[in-house]
């Protein structure tokens, strides 16, 4: 069982780019890290690694869209802890930029199925070792290109990148996450993104065939940050790394 008094987090998508970093930077303050990962394989190599560095982790098998598979990571987190006190949602899926006219409820629903769907079914299967800390947070990994005030600002690259599925999930994620924090009072509920949404810039990750400006470092930036909110810390907002975004 996990000390009582050592934090502990869950990470999804832990096994590399922004998660892999979120785990490592939090497992640098002495926390517990259940590193989620959807390929066991990969996830044992990241949790090792930080297990070299001298982090506690325990890499916990994780695909967000199997309700089997979170069914299966409540119970293994269950055997090393009776509370949660931080979730990361942070496990997400680009989509094929298909242009919208192209675009069909098929693909749409796979991008779906993770960056929406994925973090209700972690968030409902964690709620009740989350509301059993003391002050429970959750971040969402949302993104600049789930802001209607971004997408719609010329001047972000976004607005001239045709396609629907990301965008629109993250979105839907954005709500979702106000929706919960408005219900759930007693857990934070924020969304953190990565980039410098003022400065456009993303962090350089797989996911954007490293094409980001930030390092992973500055684009966990945000997710540490309210990650480790403090009883007192607000609930419904949404940040990247210079400060609050607009919706
Ligand atoms: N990079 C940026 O600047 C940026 C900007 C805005 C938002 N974001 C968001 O940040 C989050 C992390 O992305 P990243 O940039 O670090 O990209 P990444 O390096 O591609 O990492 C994505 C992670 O999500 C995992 N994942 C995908 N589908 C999953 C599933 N069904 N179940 C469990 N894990 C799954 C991946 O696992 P596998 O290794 O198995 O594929 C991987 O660990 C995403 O939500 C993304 O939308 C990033």
């Amino acid at each position: 069982m996990t000390n009582s008094r050592q934090t502990s987090v869950l990470v999804t998508g832990g096994n590399k780019g922004l998660g892999y970093e979120a785990a490592r930077r939090l497992g640098e303050r002495g926390w517990t890290v259940f590193l989620g990962s959807r390929d066991r394989e990969r996830g044992q190599v990241a949790a090792d690694k930080l297990a070299a560095g001298g982090a506690d982790v325990v890499m916990i098998p994780l695909d967000v869209t199997s309700d089997e598979s979170v069914a299966d990571a409540v119970s293994l987190v269950r055997q090393h802890t009776d509370r949660l006190d931080v979730l990361i949602n942070n496990a997400g899926a680009p989509g094929n930029v298909v242009p919208p006219a192209a675009a069909t409820a098929d693909e749409i629903h796979s991008v779906y199925d993770t960056n929406v769907y994925g973090p209700i079914r972690v968030t409902h299967a964690f709620l009740p070792l989350l509301q059993a800390a003391e002050h429970p947070r959750v971040v969402m990994v949302g993104s600049g290109g789930g802001s209607f005030a971004v997408v719609t600002d010329p001047d972000q690259p976004v607005s001239k990148m045709h396609e629907l599925a990301y965008s629109s999930s993250k979105a839907a994620l954005h709500m979702i996450t106000v929706r919960y924090a408005q219900a759930l009072p007693a857990i934070k509920f924020n969304v953190a993104t990565p980039g410098e949404v003022a400065n456009h810039k993303i962090a350089a990750t797989d996911m954007n065939r490293h094409t980001g400006q930030l390092t992973v470092t500055e684009g966990t930036d945000s997710i540490v940050r309210l990650a480790t909110l403090d009883a007192d810390g607000p609930t419904g907002i949404f940040v990247d790394r210079l400060g609050p975004v607009a919706w």
